[in-house]
């Protein structure tokens, strides 16, 4: 038998929302008549845009009469031009086409990033967080064995609370590489030009690399707040940004994604030489990955269309309404809540005391509401539960209605 990669091993449960998945198939299947309201993962629920639709139907069109092969590993220029253009030029930063590199998703970006750092770096994790920066760690050997507390041994925990706002202090100590999520997935918490501002000090102060997760910024609807942590001075020389059409566009199931690797990000070899970060991306990208398809970048170009951006920005208004409902709802119950403004998630104290998956019970087998538990987000999220305002419009609003009804019976 072929030895397996025992730091799998390590990883304390199954993957959040496969395991929500299963929990909920159990409870159906006990349950067959129960109306399941799902605003647990993050998926979004209404249709494509039609202007992306149109592109997308186009471009298949188009192959038809001539075939287009592998792509550029790094995506077409067309894509890639039309990003730099639309996301970034209007917030006044220059971002180079060639530092941009199209993929089929922030998920994977984020994941596999931690690939072309060094196997001793010292990584530094908001702690609550999306839990692919945590497992890709500890499956790719960076960590020791989780505590009692679910904290993997080797990485540096930046607890966000109540008591700080959600928004964790620098280390103490020296992190080689720093992720971010802002606005922020869990606590749909976000930050000020100031904030990013601390981080940019604290990476290039300490040589270290910022992962900056920004793929919920099509929800911020402050121009005064940053949208891209380029508009912090220094930024290009510490920081990869990873943005995605999922919540953007609704491209969930699509898939299309890009990360901005800029020239002037470097990390050092053996002997302390400087070495580019975005040519090890690239040489990864090329070697492991063969791009997204023609039509899907096509389709991915339409948003920056003026129907296409009209239409995301009718995807997005819809689903702020839904995050503007259930936060009223919840508030109105006397719960601490935060999140949801500038944020399509709402992060709440759970009721009573309820540890996170007592919680989740509760919301499942009284409302019949699947939400998220805190501590599926990393031990700082334990007595929090967050809420996701993907759901259809009718289904938040009888989700709320439920939730409602039942009060102090939660
Ligand atoms: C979430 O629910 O946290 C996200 O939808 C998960 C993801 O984007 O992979």
């Amino acid at each position: 038998m072929a030895k397996i990669n025992t730091n799998y091993q390590k990883l304390a449960a199954g993957y959040l929302f496969p395991e929500i998945g299963r929990r909920v198939k159990l409870f159906s299947e006990q349950n067959p008549d129960a109306k399941i309201i799902r605003l647990g993962i993050g998926d979004v629920t209404q249709p494509l845009p039609s202007s992306v639709i149109k592109a997308g139907k186009a471009a298949f069109d188009e192959m038809g009469v001539q075939i287009k092969g592998y792509g550029q590993e790094k995506g077409y220029l067309f894509l890639r031009e039309a990003i730099a253009q639309n996301e970034f030029e209007p917030r006044g930063v220059a971002i180079d086409p060639d530092d941009i590199f199209v993929s089929d998703g922030s998920k994977c970006d984020t994941g596999n990033i931690q690939e072309i750092f060094g196997q001793e770096c010292r990584m530094a994790i908001q702690d609550p967080s999306y839990p692919v920066y945590v497992d890709t760690n500890v499956m790719a050997g960076r960590t020791g064995k989780a505590n009692d507390h679910g904290q993997y041994e080797g990485l540096i925990y930046l607890p966000s609370t109540a008591e700080n706002g959600f928004l964790a202090d620098t280390p103490k100590e020296k992190a080689d590489i720093i992720y971010l999520c802002f606005p922020n997935n869990p606590t749909g918490v976000i930050a000020t030009k100031e904030e990013l501002g601390k981080w940019v000090d604290y990476a290039l102060k300490n040589e270290s690399i910022i992962l900056f997760d920004a793929a919920y910024v099509d929800f911020l609807r402050d121009d005064s707040l940053p949208h891209s942590i380029y508009e912090i001075d220094g930024a290009k020389k510490c920081a990869i940004e990873f943005r995605s059409f999922s919540k953007k566009a609704g491209f969930t199931g699509t898939r299309c994604a890009y990360t901005v690797v800029p020239k002037e990000l470097m990390g050092k070899d053996e002997q302390g030489n400087p070495v580019s970060i975005k040519n090890l991306w690239s040489r990864r990208q090329s070697t492991k990955f063969n791009a997204v398809s023609y039509p899907i970048q096509k389709a991915a170009a339409a948003c920056y269309t003026d129907q296409g951006k009209k239409e995301i920005k009718g995807l997005i208004d819809y689903y702020l309404a839904n995050a503007k409902i259930i936060k009223e709802a919840l508030v109105k119950l006397g719960f601490e809540v935060y999140g949801g403004v500038h944020s399509p998630y709402i992060w709440f104290k759970t009721p009573q005391g309820q540890d996170s998956w007592q919680f989740f019970d509760t919301l499942m087998t009284k409302a019949h509401v699947i939400g998220t538990p805190g501590s599926g987000f990393g031990p700082c999220g334990e007595g929090y539960f967050r809420l996701s305002a993907f759901g259809d419009r009718k289904e938040v609003e009888e989700a709320m209605k439920r939730i409602s009804a039942l009060g102090n019976h939660l």
